[in-house]
């Protein structure tokens, strides 16, 4: 992309402000973790084999617990076939990414305010419509999420279940990649499946295991080693184990009254597994991050959407 010429002035004030907005908040809250001292957001995705296993609990909880952790986080709920994070959450978007690929709204006026500080971007149905943009929407597009670079430490990304064309998409175009898969033998099969896809078609080799809805430690464990065996047997990966969750009743109830169960029930078993996975994530900053920003992850829908 190399007609930039004539938006780069509204690029500049609009860095700027982010910039100066920034400041101000980092005078408000000095206790900033590692991911303050590095330029940009850290983009990941949290996807998973098959639907059901806890993938949007995961993104909304997760963030939530980075939050507290003293994290500006944002969320895309790209999931699109169901867009159920607002759901989750009890929130009702009046406008999502369509309304600013038409023109319609800003970045900025469609960021809706998650609990704990958390701003989630409602996607709709907004990815497929990439194709059909401008060169100077894709630009206008391109600026506005330069600022949300400078206004958040971690984009995490809830994507569709499964090996769909958007979920390849997003994934790959993230710095990290957090799979989701629980003990149940059909969702390590699928997440296998899902592995395999973007390790030999994508060139992903590295991943992010998270145990969903585990017994206890030794039994997400189980599930890891499971997993290990049969990828690491077949592919040239390296799968790390985050962390697990465990089956809790009160994630029902919360899902029920369309809370987070770190919000409802922070002392719950469950949100004490989201802390720790929360920590960890933050703690695995350092990690060398190959892939760009927030306007790498989005530029390869404006350069090469999905479908195409
Ligand atoms: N740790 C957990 N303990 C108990 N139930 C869970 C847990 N995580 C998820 N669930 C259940 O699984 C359902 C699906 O979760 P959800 O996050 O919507 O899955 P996905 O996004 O993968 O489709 C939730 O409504 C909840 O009932
Ligand atoms: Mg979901």
């Amino acid at each position: 992309m190399s007609a930039v010429t004539g938006t780069g002035d509204q690029a500049d004030t609009l860095r700027q402000m982010a910039r100066k907005a920034r400041q101000g908040q980092q005078a408000d809250s000095p206790q900033n973790g590692p991911v303050s001292d590095q330029k940009g957001i850290r983009v990941i995705s949290v996807t998973s084999g098959k639907g059901g296993v806890g993938k949007s609990n995961v993104v909304s909880n997760l963030a939530i617990a980075m939050s507290a952790q003293g994290k500006k986080v944002l969320i895309i709920d790209a999931d699109l076939g169901l867009g159920n994070l607002d759901v989750l959450l009890g929130l009702s978007p009046a406008y999502n990414l369509n309304h600013v690929l038409n023109g319609e709204k800003s970045i900025a006026e469609i960021l809706i305010d998650g609990p704990a500080g958390i701003k989630i971007i409602p996607a709709g149905s907004g990815v497929q419509e990439f194709t059909s943009l401008g060169q100077h929407e894709k630009l206008k597009l391109l600026d506005e999420l330069d600022m949300l670079e400078e206004q958040f430490d971690i984009l995490i990304v809830d994507t569709e279940a499964g090996i769909s064309e958007n979920v390849t998409y997003f994934t790959v175009a993230s710095q990290e990649i957090i799979v989701v898969v629980t003990p149940e033998p059909t969702s390590i099969t699928d997440v296998y499946a899902l592995i395999k896809l973007l390790a030999t078609r994508y060139a992903e080799h590295h991943f992010k295991v998270l145990v969903n809805m585990a017994k206890d430690s030794e039994d997400a464990l189980e599930v890891f080693r499971k997993l290990a065996n049969v990828a690491g047997r077949f592919l040239d990966i390296s799968l790390d184990y985050l962390g697990c969750v465990v089956k809790d009743e009160k994630v029902v109830e919360a899902v029920k009254r369309q809370k987070a169960v770190s919000e409802l029930f922070p002392e719950s078993e469950a949100a004490t597994c989201f802390t720790t996975l929360a920590k960890r994530v933050i703690e695995n900053t350092r990690q060398t991050r190959l892939k760009g920003n927030i306007q790498f992850f989005f530029r390869r829908f404006l350069d090469n959407p999905p479908g195409e």
